[in-house]
């Protein structure tokens, strides 16, 4: 399919959070990876989740080139399919996943399991079962109370590489809900209560598991550098520390993900080159003052690879004015994004599909669900005339919405479709009636 792309672009920086790849074309409608949005609503139906597959795999490029000398494994909790898997893969990163579920999919899909690290804060039996099944690289202990079943789950004459989760103490992330890098939350070994050291000594204690480094996981929508660097810091003295009690130089150091990007125009968004100059200039320094040598580092970033991949298009169901507010309905709702009733966050909803002469008008984007939470875009702007049968677009949907999206109502989450070199196709197909009924025995 050929597109005609309009010479004149919509208003500077407008387009800033969407896929480079974005296009304006007539009548309103907009192209991304070469497709009409519109094009894709009338295809697919709506809701729809779009995902660009360059914009992935640059982004994944982006990565590589920041961080040569690390390991970049994709957090799989941001989003997860089958093709995801491929792409991320074929971009020569690792990935990060935290369940046996993520595990099978991306092992199935033909990931080399070494190159996947497992994390979770309380690991099921199945967990470290379908790990050391599947072969996976690097298991993450959470808890002391996981050390010694994971050693007794290892077969004999094997043996498990693993990395112990370290809380730092350091404040960062764009929402209490996702703060990890402090004590008061439930993930991690403690730092400063000896919580940490006290692990490492247990792990040491097991033949059968071999401690190759240390990980930390600060928290997530981070848009500065700094905190990295105070973790890192950190992270370097407790090496050093294991170095002088157990004479012990370990060879790897996970840094864990969180890199913050804008949702709408003007935000601000974590400046990835800086951070692994920085971050590199803090190892090499920090590494040489401790008189270690550098470990290789690696990074998790899920969000910053996906999330500014990903449109989500929904139909305007009804427009309704209650006094001074303007409830703009449409077909998808919380269970397809859950993040605005969680976090608070704020996206920039979009008209495609036609122009509108109407001045803007302030208005809240609503679900479909029994409640006055069920929120997607609070207070935005979007044409007078909006109506039913109009189709809204918001960009920056590609991370943690479908990863997150539930049940609820048996409203079924939508399709992704996958838009590439002018051409669409379907990666996931919608959630019919029919998958409720089959789970359901009836019993
Ligand atoms: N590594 C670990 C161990 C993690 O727990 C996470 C995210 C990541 C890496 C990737 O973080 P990212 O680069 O994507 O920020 N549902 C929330 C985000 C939860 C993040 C959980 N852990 C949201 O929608 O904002």
């Amino acid at each position: 399919m050929t597109i005609a792309v309009l010479p004149e672009m919509p208003a500077a920086g407008e387009l800033s959070v969407w896929p480079a790849s974005t296009r304006p074309l007539p009548h309103g409608d907009l192209a991304v990876g070469g497709v009409s949005l519109t094009e894709i609503a009338e295809r697919f139906a709506t809701p729809v989740y779009v995902l660009d597959e360059g914009e992935v795999r640059g982004r994944c490029r982006t990565y590589r080139d920041a961080f040569p000398d690390a390991d970049v494994l994709y957090a799989a909790k941001a989003f997860l399919s089958r093709a995801m898997v491929r792409w991320v893969q074929e971009e020569g990163l690792g990935l990060d996943v935290c369940s046996a579920g993520e595990l099978e999919l991306a092992v199935t899909t033909g990931f080399p399991p070494e190159r996947i690290v497992l994390h979770r804060n309380a690991k099921s039996p199945h967990d470290p079962e379908a790990a050391l099944r599947l072969g996976v690289g690097r298991i993450v202990i959470d808890s002391p109370s996981e050390i010694a079943r994971i050693a007794a789950a290892v077969g004999p004459g094997g043996r498990q590489k693993v990395m112990v989760r370290v809380v730092p103490g350091v404040l960062a992330g764009g929402h209490d809900k996702i703060r990890t890098g402090r004590e008061d939350q439930k993930f991690g070994l403690s730092l400063t209560d000896g919580g940490a050291q006290h692990a490492v000594t247990r792990i040491l204690g097991q033949p059968r598991l071999e401690l190759t480094g240390l990980h930390c996981h600060i928290g997530s929508q981070i848009s500065e550098v700094k905190p990295y660097l105070v973790a890192l810091r950190r992270m370097i003295g407790l090496m050093a520390r294991i170095r002088d009690t157990h004479g012990l130089v370990l060879p790897e150091l996970d840094m864990g993900g969180g890199h913050g990007i804008a949702y709408q125009p003007g935000e601000p968004a974590l400046d990835l080159t800086a951070l692994a100059r920085r971050m590199r200039t803090e190892l090499v320094d920090g590494c040489a003052a401790a008189g270690l040598p550098v470990p290789r580092l690696a990074v998790e970033p899920g969000r910053a690879v996906v999330g500014p991949a990903g449109v989500a298009l929904y139909r305007v169901l009804t427009v309704k004015h209650t006094g001074e507010n303007v409830f703009v309905a449409v077909d998808g709702d919380m269970i397809d994004n859950p993040r605005p009733a969680l976090y608070g966050v704020r996206y920039a909803p979009r008209l495609v599909g036609r122009h509108s002469a109407a001045g803007p008008r302030t208005a809240t984007v609503v679900g479909r669900h029994c409640e006055a939470g069920d929120i997607l875009a609070s207070d935005v702007q979007l044409p007078g005339d909006i109506h039913p049968g109009d189709l809204l677009a918001v960009p920056v949907a590609g991370a943690y919405q479908l990863s997150m999206a539930s049940g609820y109502n048996l409203v079924g989450r939508p399709a992704v479709v996958a838009v590439h070199e002018d051409t669409a196709r379907l990666l996931v197909r919608r959630e019919a009636l029919e998958d409720h009924r089959r789970r359901d025995i009836g019993a």
